[in-house]
């Protein structure tokens, strides 16, 4: 017997009535959501997202059938990379909204039983914060500019940067400031863009600051924290040069001078009592670049952080071989400490997995071409619920659930990424993935604000819309959907902490976990496999007869053996 099945999806359980029974340790297993506040909704008209606009969209996130969101910052800031340049951590910038606000937002998101996880900038503050300003306006000698690293310039005339260290945004990682006699002066120290110092972290205020900040937004409601540039705090003692080294790469083998020092852990076990001091189950996940998952399992240990992302996975390419193997490495390295493995695929500074799928392998996580739209879609549907299915918890980034793709042609003059005009950075078209999303078929900005948006939007982008996708069978959205269904009613898909791999011909990878199993073929032919049982769901159309499955090229299937 030959039966056909489509894209399926299984019976709809409410999210709310399931989530109320779930197990403590929610983080362990959860689905997070990044909102991404300047591009989710614009709820006042002036093209720029808020958080009124995140509010009055927390039903969707709801019904999609996630478990907490994660905000990029939406404090106060000069915006100079897009709100990661803090200027008072204890305020919302206005074109945000206010600290009202976020407290709507906070305590709506409970009622519907959504956990609010917000963005913690900790590596360095904005140009514009109190501190910085008042450093520099003190002059040479003020207590706080060793809140910062300032440093005297190298040359005859201390013309020269303290070291030879490079901005991840490009050129040098040091800028030379006129003191207030307007000389030329000191140096002082960013790792990102010259609007961005870097703080101190050897200097006791900082840490006591910070503690209050946590504090701040703790009291307030929130359940976690993601923390930026995780790895960046502290640094080698004395700066040492770099030398030789290849400066710019974020995942290279090497520990830099700057990146992923030991003394950063004593910061987090100095967090995590005090979020321990509060009830609830709240989280820290760090944004952390390290060399390899094992030093990532550094943060996660048991008096540290809860999560950290899993880079190494996001940046491996649509390749049975390579998927197992990070899979694997990730699992092994995180079953000692005891912390559940992440999982993601894209992120505001990445290009969208969409593209990055419709192009090569090996061209890494900032792609500039369109490639081959179709080949990216039908991959990422297959990625994801390739990674929906591993144990741990996962990331979605606001749009992928429309598999929206990246923006590769935005004109120049609308980038605002401050990588984008520092030259040589490895990053500087984020700007791609961080147009805002289409909400409706037509008009103005496709539903995401009564007025235009601050990046434009493409041409279609209203197709690919949650109204356009909002129960059409076959959907993007409605593969999200169903797959965050299912991990509700499957207890085996999220929890625990291996996979049990099953023979697969060659380009797939076929896993069991309890009575689940997962098949997902990345090569570029159709394949035949054991149909492993009821089928739940599949990312393509599959074909069963007999006993056995057809997949297609570049196809994710999701089987169930109870009945
Ligand atoms: C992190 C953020 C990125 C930002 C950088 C500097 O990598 O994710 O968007 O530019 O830190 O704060
Ligand atoms: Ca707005």
């Amino acid at each position: 017997m030959t039966q056909q099945h489509s894209v399926i999806a299984p019976a709809q359980t409410p999210a709310k009535a399931q989530r109320s029974d779930r197990r403590g340790d929610w983080w362990r297993d959860a689905v997070i959501y990044q909102v991404y506040p300047r591009s989710f909704a614009d709820s006042n008209g002036d093209g720029m997202g808020d958080l009124e606009g995140v509010r009055a969209r927390l039903p969707y996130l709801r019904d999609l059938g996630i478990d907490a969101v994660w905000l990029s910052p939406f404090y106060a800031s000069p915006q100079a990379d897009a709100g990661y340049d803090v200027a008072d951590y204890r305020a919302v910038d206005p074109m945000f909204g206010n600290l009202l606000d976020a407290d709507a937002l906070i305590r709506d998101a409970h009622g519907l039983g959504l956990r609010i996880i917000v963005d913690l900038v900790p590596n360095h503050s904005s140009d514009q914060h109190e501190w910085f300003k008042r450093a520099l306006g003190e002059g040479p000698g003020s207590p706080l500019r060793e809140r910062y690293h300032f440093r005297p310039g190298k040359g005859e005339h201390g013309e020269l940067p303290p070291n030879d260290w490079e901005s991840i945004f490009g050129g040098p990682a040091w800028t030379r400031v006129t003191e207030p006699d307007g000389s030329a002066g000191e140096w002082y120290l960013h790792l990102f863009a010259p609007e961005q110092p870097d703080f101190n972290w050897e200097h006791p205020a900082v840490g006591d600051e910070f503690r209050s900040i946590l504090r701040f937004w703790l009291d307030i409601g929130v359940d976690g924290f993601r923390i930026d540039v995780a790895h960046g705090l502290v640094k080698a003692e004395g700066l040492p040069d770099l030398g030789s080294h290849d400066q710019l790469k974020l995942l290279g083998n090497d520990v830099m001078p700057f990146f992923d020092q030991d003394g950063v852990h004593d910061v987090y076990r100095q967090w995590r009592t005090v979020l321990d001091e509060y009830a609830g189950e709240r989280i820290f996940v760090a944004e952390a670049w390290t060399p390899t998952v094992e030093r990532t399992a550094n943060y996660v240990r048991p008096d540290e952080l809860h999560q950290a992302f899993n880079f190494q996975y996001l940046s491996t390419d649509w390749d049975a071989e390579e998927l197992r193997t990070v899979v694997d490495r990730t699992l092994e390295a995180m079953r000692p400490v005891g912390a559940p493995a992440t999982w993601v695929l894209s992120n505001h500074d990445v290009t969208r997995h969409a593209t990055r799928f419709a192009n090569p392998p090996g061209l890494g996580t900032q792609i500039r071409t369109a490639g081959d739209r179709e080949l990216g879609l039908r991959r990422a549907r297959a990625a994801t619920l390739l990674m929906l299915a591993l144990p741990g918890s996962a990331y979605v980034y606001q749009g992928e659930e429309l598999g929206l793709p990246d923006v590769v042609d935005l004109p120049d003059e609308v980038r605002q990424d401050p990588a984008y005009f520092r030259g040589a950075g490895q990053d500087g078209f984020r700007d791609g993935c961080r147009v805002p999303i289409p909400w409706t078929r037509d008009g103005s900005s496709y539903g995401f604000g009564s007025a235009g948006s601050w990046l434009p939007q493409p041409d279609g982008w209203g197709e690919l819309s949650i109204e356009a996708q909002t129960g059409t069978p076959g959907s993007t959205l409605e593969l999200y959907r169903s797959a965050l269904a299912a991990r509700r009613t499957q207890p085996d898909l999220g929890a625990g902490d291996s996979v049990e791999w099953l023979r697969a011909p060659e380009g797939v990878l076929a896993f069991r976990r309890g009575e689940f199993v997962c098949v997902a073929n990345t090569s570029g032919e159709s394949v035949t496999t054991s149909a492993y049982g009821r089928l739940l769901l599949a990312s393509g159309e599959v074909t069963e007869a007999d006993g056995e499955a057809k997949l297609p090229a570049d196809t994710t299937v999701w089987w169930t053996t109870t009945p």
